[in-house]
């Protein structure tokens, strides 16, 4: 069923035909270009790699207005979210379309305690994978491997649902924790049950047998918040790709496992620990933030400045505004002065003031100043893209629901123009004596 409506029509004139297509319009006024006759009408396929000028489908989770800075996730702003919620509760919004009730929290609070355990089989795989292997890896591998001890979601029910939700958001904060203990050669720390979401995730960060760790409310609030931020946002590329492995009905942990790859790279999740790499860098070798724009700006390199720049938003992203706030509340009330902070504020500065910058509405996004927080409370780099992931996965498990109930939840299969080779025979390539690989000839 479509809840978009259909406002006006588009008229393409093409090889002496006419068609007319529908403009369809959503609940915020964005309007769409309805195609999903253009091939069997023309033969014609939409051509727009990256998909920045498609969209994929009718959503009800999340708004962005790239323009004004909007963002809101079932119709509540972010900063009023990040203000007076929690992260449970938003997780609990983003997967259900409603706040909870008291009730409902403690019933959803209980289940996450519930399965806040690993298999004692899984326990044993961190102790298989090399030293320093990164966080995002075994992140992937242990979540694709849940499928292996749990069955599929069994069934549609509210409480099937909470089951597997709770049952993957409490866990994958157990596996984080887990993989950063490998990481440090520390033993690890088991959940505990009168912990919270986020205090738990800390205790089992760094509660150590020596050192008794006192989770800090300062620190707990500001986490909650950083989740927040980063919980849901359209069909950006991990969301788009959770949504694709869905749709050919794999498995939640298998979709998930995916998106948890895409969100990997550097250009998307992965920015965050690559801000926080740069601005060391440029700290240490002693490079001005002037230095590193004029740097970001040279075509006859490939460095970004990471942490800047949105495919969707083209004036200051609201997460980057809360993160900052968060971020210097943190640092300063860590009492620990950062001097990278410093440097990231000045960056920022000589950035927005850069006509380059300025002309390709380059601004700060999420990712600018969330490492910056976590760098104050004690999180290493290497595992900053696990807090995003972390973050992110009430948004994915609430698109790939959508995905699977939504309209005939239809395999994603998008379609090419082939510029490849017409046609060859092996024949005909041995018969060319002495073979030579094309591309040498
Ligand atoms: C996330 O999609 C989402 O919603 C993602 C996300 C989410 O919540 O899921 O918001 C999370 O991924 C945030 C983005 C994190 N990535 C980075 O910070 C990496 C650095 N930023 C860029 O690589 C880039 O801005 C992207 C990837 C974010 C967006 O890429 P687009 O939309 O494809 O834009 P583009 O690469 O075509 O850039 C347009 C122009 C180009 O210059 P021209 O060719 O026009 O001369 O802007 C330039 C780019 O060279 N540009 C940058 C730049 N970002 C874009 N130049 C220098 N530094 C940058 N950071």
């Amino acid at each position: 069923m479509s809840f978009t409506k259909k406002v006006t029509t588009a008229r393409l004139s093409y090889d002496g035909k006419e068609l007319d297509l529908p403009v369809l319009e959503g609940d915020m006024g964005e309007r769409g270009l309805d195609i999903r006759n253009l091939r069997q009408e023309t033969g014609l396929v939409t051509f727009d790699p990256g998909m920045a000028n498609s969209g994929v489908c009718e959503s009800n989770i999340t708004f962005v207005d790239g323009a004004k800075g909007i963002l809101r996730y079932r119709g509540y702003d972010i900063e009023d979210l990040a203000e007076h919620c929690s992260f449970l509760e938003v997780a609990y919004l983003l997967v259900h379309g409603f706040l909870p009730t008291p009730s409902e929290y403690n019933a959803f609070s209980h289940l996450m305690n519930q399965h806040s355990m690993l298999h004692e089989n899984m326990r044993h795989f961190f102790s298989l994978y090399p030293d320093h292997a990164h966080p995002m890896a075994i992140l992937s591998s242990m979540v694709v491997s849940l499928s292996t001890f749990y069955p599929e979601l069994e069934a549609d029910s509210t409480e099937a649902i909470d089951i597997t939700v709770s049952r993957l958001l409490s866990k994958l904060r157990t596996i984080a924790a887990f993989s950063y203990k490998k990481y440090k050669g520390d033993p690890i720390v088991y959940p505990r049950p009168d912990l919270r979401y986020c205090e738990n995730f800390l205790n089992m960060m760094f509660h150590t047998p020596v050192n008794n760790y006192e989770p800090d409310p300062v620190v707990t609030r500001a986490l909650n918040q950083l989740l927040i931020l980063h919980a849901d946002h359209e069909q950006n590329c991990s969301t788009s790709v959770v949504r694709a492995v869905g749709s050919s009905r794999a498995n939640l942990y298998a979709s998930i496992s995916a998106g948890i790859c895409a969100l990997w790279g550097p250009l998307h999740g992965g920015a965050n620990q690559r801000v926080l790499e740069i601005l060391e860098d440029a700290m240490h070798s002693g490079a001005s933030p002037k230095l590193l724009v004029e740097k970001a700006k040279d075509r006859n390199n490939n460095f970004r400045l990471f942490g800047f720049g949105h495919r969707v938003y083209k004036t200051y992203d609201p997460r980057a505004k809360v993160a900052k706030k968060i971020c210097t509340q943190v640092i300063s009330h860590l009492s620990h002065h950062d001097p990278l902070l410093d440097y990231a504020q000045e960056l920022e500065a000589v950035a927005l003031a850069d006509p380059y910058f300025q002309e390709r509405h380059l601004y700060p996004n999420v990712d600018f100043f969330t490492g910056l927080a976590y760098r104050a409370m004690g999180i290493p780099v290497n595992m900053f893209t696990v807090m995003f992931a972390l973050g992110r996965l009430p948004g994915w498990i609430a698109q790939w629901l959508e995905q699977r109930d939504g309209e005939g939840g239809r395999i994603v299969r998008p379609r090419q123009l082939y510029v490849g080779p017409v046609h060859r025979t092996v024949a005909e390539t041995l018969a060319s004596k002495p073979y030579v690989h094309p591309t040498h000839s």
